[in-house]
């Protein structure tokens, strides 16, 4: 089986998690901090301030910025439900608006109409690896006063006119295994506000600049030393799997017949997390065919987040029509670096036979 994605590490991770047990120091330390710094270089921002996951990143990113009860947070509904959750856990309300078509990020034409005296922030994702339109979101929150997150889990090293998604607003990453790179779990925050960084840093443990004083009521969201070392490895490669992951794309898409191909602007730099194609009729039929060929797919995501149970229960009941409509027709192929020219001509060989 062809599978949809694959952490790729080797020597270099095995002996850099090696040297982290033989020192024995295992919890947030000298490493960790060698990671920010690297991440921090790798984006172009001043700071960046590990922790747990891509979600702990949004949930701290959110309240370093003081959002809070009573205030709203405009997002997407059509990702991975942790972007929304963030806000939630902030005591805050999602306010979700409906996604452009052709990238799958928040529609910058709509965020207007969805702003009220509570709002407080804008968060979009740049899903898949293609960044969202963030020049007019930054021009909107420059208008309205509001704070701009970025959620850059699934966007490592994508660019718009040259500039590293992570850097307009508060930058939050996720190294889940799936993702362009890895940690095991793991995140990070992205920003050149002192400020942010330094609330971010307290919110990650437990209030603390100094052991056993607590000037905030915190959190334990930290990265431990394995991670870091792990992060450190795959940071050496970023570039190379990032073009690689362009490459197999540019083979795919010109090939593939019948089926509606990523959208890539010409301003950005795609870093294809996802491949996702749009099948209009018989996209599980597709899916099922691939299986029969050994080839792996995935729906992200099948259901948006304003239409979970989760979310149902909490009273959502917005009609997103584009974002209801892309969840039914969204298909991720295969784009990870371990491809070979054999598995891409498998793939298109699976589609265009159906
Ligand atoms: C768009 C998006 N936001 C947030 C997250 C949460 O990251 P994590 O799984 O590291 O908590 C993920 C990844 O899973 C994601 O894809």
């Amino acid at each position: 089986m062809i599978p949809i994605s694959v952490p790729l590490l080797d020597e270099e991770e095995k002996q850099a998690v090696l040297e982290v047990i033989d020192s024995g120091w295992l919890a947030q330390g000298p490493r960790v901090a060698a990671f920010e710094q690297a991440f921090a270089e790798f984006c172009g921002t001043r700071y960046a301030i590990a922790t747990s996951s891509g979600t702990t990143a949004l949930q701290t990113a959110v309240l370093a910025l003081g959002i809070g009860r009573g205030d709203e947070v405009i997002t997407s509904p059509f990702t991975f439900i942790a972007s929304a959750n963030a806000v939630l856990f902030a005591g805050a309300k999602p306010v979700f608006v409906d996604i452009d078509e052709r990238t799958y990020n928040v529609d910058p034409g709509v965020i207007e109409a969805a702003i009220t005296p509570r709002t407080r922030a804008i968060l979009p994702v740049h899903l898949f690896g293609h960044p969202c339109d963030i020049e007019a979101m930054l021009e909107i929150a420059a208008r309205h006063g509001l704070a701009v997150v970025e959620d850059a889990c699934q966007a490592h090293g994508a660019t718009v006119k040259g500039r590293k998604v992570g850097t307009f607003g508060v930058g939050c990453f996720s190294f889940y295994p799936t993702k362009n790179i890895t940690t095991a779990e793991g995140g990070i925050i992205t920003t050149d506000d002192p400020e942010i960084a330094d609330r971010s840093r307290l919110l990650r443990n437990h209030g603390q600049r100094e052991r056993y004083y607590h000037e905030s009521i915190g959190y334990n969201f930290r990265m431990t030393e394995i991670q870091a070392a792990i992060g450190l490895a795959q940071l050496h490669k970023i570039e190379q799997f990032t073009e690689a992951r362009r490459a197999n794309a540019a083979y795919l898409t010109p090939r593939l017949k019948g089926v509606v191909t990523p959208y890539q602007s010409p301003s950005c730099r795609h870093v294809y997390h996802q491949y996702v194609i749009r099948v209009p009729a018989g996209r599980d039929e597709l899916a099922e065919h691939l299986k029969q060929r050994g080839i792996a797919t995935g729906i992200y995501y099948p259901v948006p987040v304003h239409k979970q149970v989760a979310y149902q229960r909490l009273g959502y009941a917005d009609h997103l029509p584009v974002a209801e409509k892309v969840s039914r027709e969204v298909l991720s192929l295969p784009v990870h670096p371990a491809l070979t020219h054999q598995d891409l001509d498998r793939i298109v060989e699976g589609v265009n036979s159906r």
